[in-house]
């Protein structure tokens, strides 16, 4: 047990710190800096769908699902194809309309999710095009799609998942960039600048994975919080999103995920002095609209753990805590951003005696509805 940890405590945290590695093992083949191109054979079987299609919809549970939220901000982003985000769940029962123009894209680690392979017989029987993201070689669910793509993140033991989840956001995005350049929507100087960006974030999430004692320290202030709440917008807002999920899913605090403006349509009623707010701030499109949620939340006595990008000057006057992680394109940062998250769940949850690795009442892999 402990040679399979590779000298870590805990699955969780081997597989948080293999995620530079598990990254480019999800980039190997595919992204060519050399020589410029793109790769991936599932996508190119389908080249004329994808060129074609009308709208796609992606179907998936837990983690998978708000992966499935990054890829929609980068596939209307880049591709410029309307995405919907499904839970698997709901879609199978909903009577979906579907065409023959549309893409289905169901994502799964373990390729056994009950809800998603039915989402994915259903869609079938509809006619549509149906695209598989899974981790698991030979999977239910890799089989039963009629072609995808492989995260290749090696197998992931821990129940919350963490490096299949930055895995399935790498394969989505090299999806999203190679079907943008298809269709002329991404133009070839920002593909090119994407490719570069893409090919340092192994080296970034690296440098991310360096806040370890920092994080530790900040998750020894918190650990006793009945509540937590987590803000973020644009394409952290899924980030958000996993963030508050795997703090719940570890730990048992309740955890709320929330896109940072719509916060003030409910949950800022709960801030006071002992509400923690993790609030995912990093220097995008949306950083100046994030300070003044900031703002809000400090009006209100709430205590700020800001998310930041490096050297970020304003925000430390703000918050009581700063993480600082390296600076990448908007459309990259959630492969970044979501590394203090994962760290700051698994601290928290080790600190208040959980089984980290198997937590109550979950399973890896959900083959019942
Ligand atoms: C379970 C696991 C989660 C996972 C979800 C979807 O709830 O505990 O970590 O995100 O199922 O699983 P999948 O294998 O389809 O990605």
């Amino acid at each position: 047990d402990s040679i399979e940890k590779g000298g870590y405590e805990h699955f969780m945290l081997k597989e948080i710190f293999e995620q530079p590695r598990s990254i480019l093992d999800s980039m190997r083949g595919r992204l060519e800096l050399r020589s410029g191109h793109l790769n991936m054979a599932g996508a190119r079987a389908y080249e004329q769908k994808f060129i074609n299609a009308h709208r796609i919809i992606i179907v998936a549970c837990g983690t998978s699902w708000h992966a499935g939220l990054v890829a929609e901000y980068l596939l209307e982003d880049l591709a410029r194809i309307p995405v919907e985000v499904e839970y698997a769940s709901e879609f199978r029962y909903r009577n979906p309309v579907l065409t023959e123009r549309d893409i289905v894209i169901a994502i799964s680690q373990s390729g056994e999710t009950a809800d998603t392979l039915a989402a994915i017989e259903l869609a079938k029987s509809k006619g549509a095009t149906i695209f598989g993201i899974c981790n698991v070689v030979g999977s239910s669910i890799a089989r039963a799609t009629d072609a995808g793509a492989y995260t290749h993140a090696g197998p992931e033991i821990g129940v919350a998942s963490t490096k299949a989840f930055t895995a399935q956001v790498t394969v989505l995005t090299l999806l999203a960039m190679i079907v943008g350049s298809k269709r002329g929507t991404l133009t070839d100087t920002k593909l090119r600048e994407l490719m570069v960006e893409l090919d340092n974030i192994p080296a970034k999430v690296e440098k991310a994975l360096q806040l370890d004692t920092e994080i530790k320290q900040i998750s020894e202030i918190f650990k006793d919080a009945s509540n937590f709440l987590y803000l973020g917008r644009g394409y952290n807002f899924p980030v958000a999103l996993e963030g508050a999920l795997k703090l719940k899913e570890i730990s048992y605090i309740h955890a709320e995920g929330y896109p940072a403006a719509e916060m003030k349509h409910g949950p800022i009623a709960l801030i006071d002095e002992n509400m923690p707010v993790v609030v995912i701030a990093t220097k995008d499109q949306s950083y100046e609209k994030v300070v003044s949620n900031i703002q809000e939340v400090k009006a209100r006595k709430g205590r700020i753990i800001a998310v930041v990008t490096e050297g970020d000057e304003v925000i430390p006057k703000m918050a009581e805590f700063v993480i600082e992680v390296p600076a990448t394109s908007d459309v990259l940062m959630p492969l970044v951003s979501v590394v203090p998250l994962q760290l700051l769940s698994y601290y928290i949850a080790v600190m208040r005696g959980c089984n980290v690795d198997q937590p109550r009442n979950l399973a890896k892999s959900v083959t019942v509805e």
